[in-house]
């Protein structure tokens, strides 16, 4: 509920009720012991202890004391608004996922960004009916496969996108099985319509080997028939974008401080570390102090994918941001928290306990190489 009691606190921090009163005495908030308050006075109580919360407890305790009290603050019902579907475009290569999002794009942009369009960031906005949805354009598959991998999930459903004259391949197979995984809702998109050896039947034919039965065969698998390249049956496809969205109920809490998932990122020689991030709950503003994986730092600058620079991204907007200690990974969550002192300690420990955690490997490693060199 976003809340925890004092007592709570305390015992997350290892320290007497009592005491925890005390200390909040002293930064001016009165509290008794079953009180709720929080998790911004939480954290900043926490950090007063500089973490070194469970005194004698392991490092993975200590972090774990740590990350819970940084935890995502839970949503109240009142709290929740609906937020856009995030969807990702899959398929095999060459059945015209490029072209797809192209076609999405070029139809959808408002009359003030046509011809306009520069894509900085790995993901686009585009406006359905007055509704926004958002397209990551990272490969499908890489999407999936290494941010599921790593717990993350950031995408809401996926479009398959089949061309007619090719059928099912194995990377179709591949996005299915991926899409299944990750239980997120499938539209599939058959494209090239417009070619003369276009065969959509013999697509669908396949679809029900896979155990996908397409609606107009009495499953429940949505379908659209496309041309990518003529921009046909876009409009349709979009729709059914927002009617599973719609069905998917999909909300965030915009009021809480941030929480989402890295992109992609990298180096840029000018601007330091760079990282496109999807922001999933809350919001981010500029100047939070936040945590990404082994990188802290404040958000110094948020660009759109407009290209544009924002003061704030709520809950499915995707940013690229400025202003962290170093380069994050693909998958890694992010959290805005309460001070930047909690941002930087959160960060070193989890540097440190990456380390340890390499230099067990390599001694394993080591002593797998003595043995086999006997
Ligand atoms: P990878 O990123 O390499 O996996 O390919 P992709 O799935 O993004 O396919 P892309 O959009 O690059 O399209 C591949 C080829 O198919 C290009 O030559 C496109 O022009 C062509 N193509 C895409 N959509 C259509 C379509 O609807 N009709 C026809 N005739 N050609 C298409
Ligand atoms: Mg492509």
């Amino acid at each position: 509920d976003g809340k925890l009691t004092v007592q709570e606190l305390a015992n997350k921090l290892d320290k007497s009720a009592s005491e925890i009163i005390m200390k909040l005495m002293k930064m001016g908030t009165m509290a008794s012991i079953n009180q709720e308050i929080s998790l911004e006075i939480g954290s900043l109580v926490a950090s007063e202890y500089g973490f070194e919360l469970v005194q004698g407890g392991s490092d993975e305790e200590e972090l774990e004391a740590i990350e819970e009290l940084l935890e995502i603050e839970e949503d109240r019902e009142e709290d929740l608004v609906k937020r856009p579907p995030v969807v990702t475009v899959m398929g095999h290569v060459d059945h015209g996922k490029t072209s797809l999002l192209d076609a999405i794009r070029s139809t959808n942009v408002t009359s003030s960004e046509a011809g306009g369009i520069t894509q900085h960031i790995g993901a686009s906005e585009v406006m359905v009916n007055g509704e926004k949805v958002v397209f990551l354009d990272t490969p499908g598959h890489e999407a999936f496969t290494s941010m599921r991998a790593r717990g993350a999930q950031v995408t809401d459903m996926a479009i398959l996108v089949v061309a007619a004259d090719d059928g099912i391949m194995p990377q179709t197979v591949e996005a299915i099985n991926h899409a299944k995984a990750a239980n997120v809702p499938l539209i599939v998109a058959i494209n090239k319509i417009d070619k003369p050896g276009a065969n959509p039947d013999r697509v669908k034919q396949e679809l029900s080997e896979q155990g996908l039965l397409v609606e107009d065969w009495g499953g429940d698998v949505i379908c659209v028939p496309v041309s990518a390249l003529k921009r046909e049956g876009i409009d349709t496809l979009l729709e059914m974008v927002l009617l599973v969205a719609e069905v998917e109920e999909l909300k965030a809490n915009p009021k809480k401080r941030a929480v989402g998932t890295v992109i992609e990122a990298e180096l840029d020689k000018g601007r330091g570390p760079v990282a496109t991030i999807l922001v999933q709950g809350g919001t981010l503003n500029v100047g939070d102090p936040i945590v990404c994986g082994l990188a802290s730092g404040k958000v110094r600058a948020m660009i759109n994918s407009k290209g544009k620079r924002v003061k704030a991204a709520t809950p499915s907007t995707a940013v690229e941001i400025l202003g962290l200690s170093e380069v994050p990974q693909g998958g890694d969550q992010f959290v805005a928290v309460a001070t930047d002192k909690i941002a930087r300690n959160v960060a070193e420990k989890r540097q440190q306990m990456a380390r340890e955690e390499m230099l067990k490997s390599n001694q394993r490693m080591s002593l797998d190489d003595f043995f086999s060199q006997m």
